[in-house]
């Protein structure tokens, strides 16, 4: 029997974390499917930390990544490449996840070589094309070009079908990101970064802080972590962990703002398994993040968007997720409700995850058997 040939293409840190469990469920049926990997790696170190945990090796690794890349540099190179790829692979559809550049990318390369293609995590939409830069558009785009949308959500669904696609060609699948989180949790972790260690989770209350969007680098960043930097001024009992994107533009904000304070943890980006771990383990999260939004109400922990909207009003509906803006006294209102006002954090420090039942590689797998097979 002939075999279903899927390319999986990915580049960027959260892209890897929500394709490895699909990468996982086409392994696993070799019978019917002939897999190969393609990293277009447009980040380097922070996709490398991801395909290191979950023991991913690539066949193909464009190696595409350039210290102050630029989108145009990111589009072209990638295509390039991936020309090669298909060319030699040949298959028969090609599976790209989420909004980053690799995704357009990996969308418009199987299009010109027409190669059907599978868009997980489908229909995401802020409503906005400026924001998230240029994430909006990539969805967008790679949209009109898919034969299979994944959508995580109902939500999703009803996007796509307001912009005219079949409903015969969606999938509520859930967000493959509840697959990988649930991998991973253990209530006895211990951190190899001994800062993280020597932290009193049970008595200071800590937040995670993750910021990183285009969009707002600049004046809205600058809010976001002087507000923060308010709080952790007033509060004795706060202390703060950020993790700092590798985007030196990132570091350079976030260092001159937040540098050198004691309860102010600027560290390296994280592996995934203690990054989740530590979620697991703070008081509360602070995030211009897509996926962190998933993965902190699953995790019972009340997450302050800092972005004027979100693809992602699923968590705000099911009350842990507040949208905080970016407008430096807001965020400041904000946070230290959630720090000082106990009935508040208890309303929004509930488990909930209305992205799916853990099981969203399998049905995206199962769609594909039936459709190709
Ligand atoms: C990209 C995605 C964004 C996603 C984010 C996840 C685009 C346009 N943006 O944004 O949707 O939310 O990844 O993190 O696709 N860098 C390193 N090493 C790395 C990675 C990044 O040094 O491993 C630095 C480089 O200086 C690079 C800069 O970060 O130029 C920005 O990286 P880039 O991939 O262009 O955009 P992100 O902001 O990471
Ligand atoms: N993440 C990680 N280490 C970190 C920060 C984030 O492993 O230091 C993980 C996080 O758990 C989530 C993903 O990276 O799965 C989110 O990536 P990011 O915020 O860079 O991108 P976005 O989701 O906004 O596109």
């Amino acid at each position: 029997m002939k075999k279903i040939k899927v390319l999986v293409i990915f580049g960027t840190r959260p892209e890897a974390v929500k394709m490895a469990p699909i990468v996982k469920a086409l392994k696993s049926d070799e019978q019917n499917f002939e897999s190969k990997i393609c990293v277009t790696a447009q980040h380097r170190d922070m996709l490398d930390q991801v395909l290191r945990i979950f023991d991913i090796e690539p066949d193909y690794d464009l190696n595409i990544f350039q210290s102050g890349q630029t989108l145009t540099g990111i589009t072209c190179r990638a295509l390039t490449g991936l020309e090669t790829v298909i060319e030699e692979f040949k298959p028969d559809l090609i599976l790209v996840q989420g909004d980053t550049t690799t995704v357009f990318s990996g969308a418009l390369a199987a299009f010109y070589h027409q190669v059907k293609i599978g868009h997980v995590e489908a229909g995401l939409r802020s409503g906005n094309l400026l924001s998230p830069f240029p994430e909006e558009a990539n969805r967008k785009l790679t949209g009109v070009l898919t034969d299979f949308h994944f959508a995580p959500t109902e939500t999703s669904r009803a996007n796509l079908l307001k912009e005219g696609y079949e409903n015969s060609k969606i999938y509520i699948t859930g967000n493959t990101s509840i697959d990988a989180l649930k991998w991973v949790i253990d209530a006895d972790f211990r951190f190899k970064e001994e800062i993280l260690n020597n932290i009193d989770f049970n008595n200071k209350k800590v937040v995670l802080l993750t910021s990183h969007r285009r969009e707002n680098i600049g004046e809205p960043m600058e809010n976001i972590f002087s507000a923060v930097k308010e709080i952790v001024d007033e509060n004795l009992d706060v202390e703060v962990i950020y993790p700092m994107h590798l985007n030196p533009k990132v570091r350079e904000i976030a260092t001159r703002i937040l540098g050198n304070m004691e309860r102010v943890h600027l560290i390296e980006p994280l592996d995934y398994l203690p990054f989740t771990n530590l979620m697991a383990k703070c008081y509360a999260v602070v995030t211009d993040s897509g996926g962190v939004q998933e993965e902190a109400p699953s995790l019972g922990k009340p997450v302050l968007v800092v972005r004027k909207e979100t693809e992602r009003p699923e968590g705000i509906e099911a009350g842990t997720a507040k949208l905080a803006g970016v407008d430096k006294q807001n965020i400041y209102n904000e946070l230290n409700n959630l720090i000082n006002n106990k009935e508040e954090y208890k309303k929004m420090a509930n488990a909930v995850n209305p992205y799916g039942d853990g099981k969203a590689a399998e049905y995206i797998v199962d769609a594909i058997r039936k459709n190709m097979l």
